[in-house]
């Protein structure tokens, strides 16, 4: 049931704010930020057993499409939080050139469906590989992180995760991105923790965001749906966008650009922003938008100057970037409160969806049924 919704997709998009409530309450309810804190309390709570944390080493993700987006967000996570080496592969990729295989290695395979062939495949063909090993690898186990606990994931692994972001029927992944972003978060939370990796303020701080999450979607998700409608006839006659981010925030270039190609068709390539000097730039012009995400941290002022190199070339920069003394720079701004580097990604997210929602809408087309696409992708 759609509700008052146009769309199954746009009802999605606004649902992620009572997810992220729902995993506020149900995984960092026990966190006590205050002064009481006790050093033997735990900020994150994870039901999860310990062998899928000790003597880790490495970590290997096996993803498609967003899912393997969010894995990627989820890899700078627990390598720059927890500490730990982490490597995102394509499924499909993986099958036919998995890397040499090593020892104390945790092996995650997300995805929303559980249904996708690939995954599933690559999954089974690293348990294949460490059973024909005659020394079997010490520490070497797998995780399921799905939306689904009916899935053929589920029946596949020992060990899982549950985003709980009910049942979706858009067949652009929203709300399963969102909660997967934050199955992440938790995983990281709880391996740092552990590992000492960074400090308890760190964590802590950390927390303190993600508590304050669900109040900033509600607000966001409500401005940017305005926000995004708004804008949505500036693409009317674009050749193709260009979206960029750095660090923490490049995956979620690679979610906008693949959300606008697959509902609304439009050729659109997301790039670290960075490496547009390496060729991408070359695409510029006043036909091919650019969307920038501009987030005060390490690298902030590095892509502000990818954005000025961009306006050089008479290209129009819609900024995703908290208002502040940088904004006149964009032509078009989706603005996000400000709030650390690490939260960003949760909330950059959402202008991404929204855009692409509403210019497919503004073309006419089935944005819950866009063309050639299924839910679940059950073929290789
Ligand atoms: C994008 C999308 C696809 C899926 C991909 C993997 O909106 O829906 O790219 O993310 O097919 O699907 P799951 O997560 O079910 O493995």
């Amino acid at each position: 049931d759609k509700g008052h919704f146009r769309h199954f997709m746009l009802k999605e998009i606004y649902e992620q704010a009572e997810i992220a409530a729902l995993w506020v309450g149900k995984h960092l309810a026990k966190a006590r930020i205050d002064s009481k804190y006790l050093q033997s309390d735990s900020l994150i709570s994870l039901s999860l057993d310990d062998e899928v944390f000790e003597g880790i080493e490495r970590i290997q993700i096996l993803a498609c499409g967003t899912s393997r987006h969010a894995s990627l967000i989820g890899a700078y996570l627990l390598e720059q939080f927890a500490g730990i080496p982490t490597s995102v592969f394509y499924a499909s990729e993986f099958r036919y050139a998995p890397p040499p295989l090593l020892s104390n290695t945790l092996t995650i395979a997300v995805t929303q469906s559980g249904e996708t062939a690939d995954t599933l495949a690559a999954l089974q063909m690293e348990q294949k590989r460490l059973e024909a090993r005659a020394d079997p690898l010490c520490n070497s186990c797998q995780l399921g992180i799905t939306n689904r606990p009916d899935s053929s994931l589920t029946r596949q692994v020992s060990h899982l995760l549950y985003i709980s972001a009910g049942i979706e029927i858009g067949v652009a992944a929203t709300k399963t991105f969102l909660g997967q972003l934050l199955t992440f978060y938790g995983l990281t939370l709880a391996f740092a923790e552990r590992r000492n990796s960074c400090s308890k303020s760190e964590l802590r701080a950390l927390v303190t965001e993600l508590q304050e999450l669900p109040y900033y979607l509600r607000k966001l998700i409500k401005e940017h749906d305005e926000l995004c409608a708004n804008l949505a006839e500036n693409f009317d006659d674009v050749r193709g966008v260009v979206f960029l981010g750095r660090g923490i925030n490049y995956p979620i270039a690679l979610e906008g650009a693949l959300k606008l190609k697959e509902i609304s068709y439009i050729q659109a390539e997301g790039y670290p922003a960075g490496e547009m000097k390496h060729g991408p730039i070359a695409l510029l012009d006043p036909e091919v938008p650019v969307v920038s995400i501009a987030v005060p941290g390490r690298v902030f002022s590095k892509v502000i100057s990818n954005c000025q190199e961009a306006k050089a070339r008479d290209a129009k920069v819609i900024g995703i970037t908290p208002i502040g003394p940088e904004t006149k720079l964009f032509d078009m701004l989706l603005p996000i409160p400000e709030v650390s580097e690490w939260l960003s990604p949760l909330l950059t997210v959402i202008p991404m969806q929204l855009l692409s929602y509403h210019i497919a809408c503004h073309r006419g087309l089935d944005v819950d049924q866009p063309r050639n696409l299924a839910k679940s992708v059950t073929v290789e």
